[in-house]
Formats: C-alpha cells, sequence, structure tokens
C-alpha cells in the first residue's frame, strides 16, 4: 500500500499531470488521478480528518449512487427529519469532505468538523480512494458505507455529468476519448477498478465498521438493504409499523420521488469544478442504461478489463 502521508500545502506542479478533458488536467497524488479544484483538499483530509467513532462515512466512485445513498442514509439516521429531503438537496445535507468540509483553506485547521449539518450523527462523504484513507479509516469505530455500480453505466453517467460542464461544452468530450481515459483510470478519482477495489478490501477485513453495498443491488431490492444498512449503522427498524416505515423511506428516496422535489430541479451548485445544476445528479437511475451508448465492440473491451480486475479478487461484474 502507497504511503498516504503527503506534504500540507501541496505545489501542483511536483505532481503527475496527465490531460483529460481539453486540455484540462489531472494530478496524479497516491496512485489516483484528482482534479486540481480538489486536490488540496484532498491533501488535507488525508493528514487531518480524525473521524468521530459515532461517524458515518460514505465513500464512493463518482456517479455510482452518492446522491441516492445520502438521501438513504440522512432518513435511516434522521428519521424525524426526513423531510428535509423535499426542500434540500441530499447534497446539501450531507458535505463532501474534501470539497465542503476540507476544500477552503479556511477549514485546514479543523480537525474536526462540527456537526453543523446532520442532527444527530455526523454523516460525511468522500470520494477519496481508501488506499489515501487507510490510516484515517482502517483503525477507526466509524462506520464506512461504500456504494458503487458496474463499470458501463458509471462511466456513461460520468460522461453524461461532464458534458454539462462549461468546458465540455465549449469543447466537447466524445464518448470514445471518454472510454479510452476510463480504461486508463484517467477520469477524477481514477482509476475505477482500483477504487472499489480498495474499499472492497476494506468491508471484507471489517465487516463490522465498512458496508459495501452495490447500485444495482439497492435498485434490485431497496427495502431489504436499507434493513441492512439500518442494522449495520446501529439504528434498525422496530415495532409492529418497521416495514411500512422502511417502505415509507425507500419510497421518499426513489429518483422519482427525488428528482421531483423543486430544490433538485432548479438551482445548482456553483462549485469549483463548474456550476453544477442540482437536476445533473438526477438524469435517468437506470441499470443497463451503458446499451443506450456502447457499441458491442466498446463493451467487450470494458467487460475484458473488468474481468481482468475484478474477477480474480472474487468480485463479479
Ligand atoms: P444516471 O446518470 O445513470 O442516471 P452520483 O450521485 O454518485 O453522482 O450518481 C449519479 C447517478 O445516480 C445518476 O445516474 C443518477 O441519475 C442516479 N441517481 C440519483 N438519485 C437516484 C435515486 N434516488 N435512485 C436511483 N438512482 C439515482
Amino acid at each position: 500500500m502507497e504511503d498516504s502521508s503527503f506534504d500540507l500545502d501541496l505545489e501542483l506542479s511536483s505532481l503527475p499531470k496527465e490531460k483529460w478533458l481539453g486540455d484540462d488536467y489531472l494530478f496524479q497524488l497516491g496512485g489516483f488521478w484528482h482534479l486540481p479544484q480538489a486536490i488540496q483538499g484532498v491533501n488535507r483530509v488525508i493528514n487531518q480528518f480524525q473521524p468521530l467513532p459515532s461517524d458515518i462515512i460514505l465513500a464512493s466512485f463518482p456517479k455510482t449512487g452518492t446522491t441516492w445513498l445520502k438521501a438513504l442514509l440522512y432518513s435511516i439516521v434522521n428519521r424525524s427529519s426526513k423531510h428535509r429531503l423535499t426542500t434540500e438537496n441530499p447534497h446539501s445535507l450531507i458535505p463532501v469532505l474534501e470539497y465542503k468540509t476540507y476544500g477552503t483553506t479556511h477549514a485546514s485547521s479543523t480537525a474536526n468538523p462540527p456537526c453543523h449539518i446532520n442532527d444527530s450523527r455526523r454523516i460525511l462523504s468522500t470520494h477519496i480512494p481508501y488506499q489515501l484513507l487507510a490510516k484515517t479509516l482502517g483503525s477507526s469505530e466509524c462506520r464506512v458505507v461504500y456504494v458503487t455500480r458496474n463499470p458501463k453505466d458509471t462511466l456513461v453517467s460520468t460522461w453524461h455529468f461532464v458534458n454539462k460542464w462549461k468546458k465540455a461544452k465549449e469543447e466537447g468530450w466524445p464518448f470514445e476519448v471518454a472510454v479510452e481515459k476510463f480504461c486508463h483510470g484517467l477520469i477524477p478519482c481514477g482509476p475505477y477498478y482500483d477504487h472499489v477495489m480498495g474499499y472492497r478490501k476494506l468491508c471484507l477485513d471489517r465487516p463490522k465498521y465498512a458496508h459495501f453495498l452495490t447500485y444495482e443491488g439497492l435498485k434490485n431490492d431497496p427495502k431489504t438493504h436499507v434493513k441492512k444498512l439500518a442494522e449495520f449503522l446501529g439504528c434498525p427498524f422496530q415495532g409492529e409499523d418497521a416495514e411500512a416505515q422502511v417502505q415509507d423511506l425507500v419510497n421518499g428516496c426513489s429518483f422519482e420521488v427525488l428528482s421531483n422535489h423543486e430544490v433538485n430541479m432548479a438551482g445548482g451548485f456553483p462549485s469549483r469544478i463548474a456550476f453544477i445544476p442540482s437536476n445533473s445528479f438526477f438524469r435517468k437511475g437506470v441499470v443497463g442504461d451503458y446499451k443506450e451508448h456502447m457499441s458491442a465492440e466498446v463493451v467487450q473491451k470494458i467487460d475484458a478489463l473488468t474481468k481482468e480486475k475484478f474477477h480474480s479478487f472474487g468480485f463479479i461484474y
């Protein structure tokens, strides 16, 4: 495993870089590619973040179901205030450590971000690979939830998302280019395969503290997964109406319901990457959308790569 201690104030010019979107670069830290806007925050999280035993950390590769999991985790933990999802975007309720909490120099001195948003337990999220957070999370008693998604849909979702950014609109990001970059690991937080395997190993090694789930599994049987998540987090559903509570929570976090709240249809987040429209987090929400975009040849290429990367570890996609 790579050494995850880095100097606090990173000089971007000291890091390996590669072009990924037009003439925009990604920077490599600890074997993973990061957006320049994210890298100082990533570095601060690695060096400064100290999770509390009561913390819940949602980890994910971008476009694998983060928004959905934020809604579900918020509702599971804060059952009496889950109605906040009707007026607040899930990303406003659960901050991303490297962008929000540690994303500014101001926050860099905050070793432990306060519970300023979530009511009872802190729920925080990150896209930082486990390999870079092993020292932080590997012996902590906080609970880590990792969601992943099949690589072909992840790639398609990423392509649509990036195409909403001004840069891509101006210069274009052809699908074939996105496929090449994805296969070479050259997308934000990539390589995707290493990201998944890092957390996969953590979840196998420390099942009491780290829980692994897939977008497809959740789609297939959300109620069972929500019950498992609640148990894992130490707040199981109880009482005669437990089934109804779970069903109600699943409905409230469904794509159809969430994407129709006004707060998720209009406006957006003026982030340092680009202006991110709220509705870009809710595109289609289906399994297998890659079939609409990928030729048989591309499917074959990604499947071969997935087999090579995942199957020897007993993980099937
Ligand atoms: P698609 O682009 O395939 O539609 P992330 O939240 O990690 O950025 O992932 C975004 C993907 O999750 C998008 O996939 C989005 O539509 C989907 N998504 C968002 N909310 C969802 C929900 N409540 N249920 C299912 N999928 C959802």
